[in-house]
């Protein structure tokens, strides 16, 4: 699949820019008020009671911020943090080595933690609950099983799909929460704090403009935030004012609401070629030459979020705002179906 501009995934062209813009503490952590607020408090508490913090598992689409959170909850409580994910932990040694290498109250945090296998889930088990592994000596019938001590530490899981993770892995969490996507608002406030940080000459307007087409996303924000510097001084010589951050992403084809080519041809096909819905995933899929699967996965969540298409047990049908936004005029024989 060629890479999207609007993609909410980590990409290569990040590496560079997202390690610098990540606050590294609470004060500059915008949005997320509530789970913000929550775990500062959680923190203090344990702070306050010379205990380690309870397990925190982070759930929400990507892009979020569950890497930065995590950043900050290790700062905020003086402890280091190792840093891994459930596909790259395959076999039980490796966890038990990555266990058995924390100290006292240090963070573990696992990303993508709904991809564990089962047999290092079974480690983390009793590593979660009573901070101890059980390793397996010898083989056969003399094969005996050592209970391990641990350190307390805290585990920091973090997953873009919480269906996934199985009831006894996400019951052994004392803190879970939900990270939402940004309001257009807080992400003028991100973009012009990494603006600051990068430099980047930019106005209220301009931030305003790209964060609307940022898909509640600070990663895309940034991204386009990047790109947009780009075409302002190459093409207009100057600050990033709110026409110049139009005009650029109209050029980078990312349109008002952040929809991008691949969106559009999806939408105008559910419109024109199937009159509006409903049409089958499958189908669907045919017609624009894509898998089904990554229609389901990656393209179509942002455009139900929006409210741009819904999900019928016929298939998938645009909607009236899905309408408006291109301007085409509703069908009427199908609404009088
Ligand atoms: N960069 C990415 N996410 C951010 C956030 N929530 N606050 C500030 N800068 C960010």
């Amino acid at each position: 699949m060629e890479h999207r501009i609007i993609t909410t995934e980590y990409h290569s062209e990040d590496i560079e820019l997202e390690p610098r813009l990540r606050p590294a503490s609470f004060e500059g952590y915008i949005g997320q008020d509530k789970a913000k607020a929550n775990m500062q408090i959680y923190i203090e508490a344990a702070k306050m009671r010379g205990e380690t913090l309870d397990h925190v598992l982070l759930y929400g689409p990507p892009g979020l911020g569950k890497t930065t959170l995590s950043n900050i909850i290790a700062n905020q409580l003086g402890v280091r943090i190792k840093t891994t994910s459930g596909p790259a932990i395959e076999r039980q040694g490796d966890i038990a080595a990555i266990l058995n290498d924390l100290n006292h109250g240090d963070v573990l945090f696992i990303d993508e933690i709904h991809r564990l296998s089962r047999v290092v889930e079974e480690v983390m088990y009793p590593a979660m609950e009573d901070f101890a592994i059980d390793i397996l000596i010898g083989k056969g019938a003399g094969a005996k099983s050592i209970r391990l001590d641990l350190p307390r530490f805290t585990l920091i899981g973090a997953t873009t799909r919480i269906g996934l993770l199985t009831a006894p892995l996400r019951d052994r969490f004392g803190v879970v929460m939900r990270l939402e996507p940004y309001s257009v608002a807080d992400l003028t406030k991100i973009l012009m704090r990494s603006a600051g940080v990068l430099g980047i000459g930019i106005e209220e307007g301009g931030a305003q403009e790209i964060a609307r087409r940022s898909r509640g996303t600070p990663r895309i924000a940034n991204r386009l935030l990047k790109r947009v510097r780009d075409f302002a001084q190459v093409k207009f010589e100057g600050v990033i004012s709110r026409y110049i951050a139009s005009e650029s992403l109209d050029i980078l084809e990312v349109d008002k609401m952040g929809l991008d080519i691949i969106d559009r041809n999806m939408l105008t096909a559910i419109m024109h070629k199937f009159a509006g819905g409903p049409v089958g995933l499958d189908t669907l899929a045919a017609s624009i030459g894509e898998e089904p699967e990554t229609i389901e996965d990656v393209y179509e969540p942002y455009l139900i979020q929006l409210g741009f298409i819904a999900r019928t047990p016929r298939g998938r049908v645009a909607t009236g705002l899905c309408y408006s936004h291109f301007g085409i005029e509703i069908d009427r024989e199908r609404m009088t179906q």
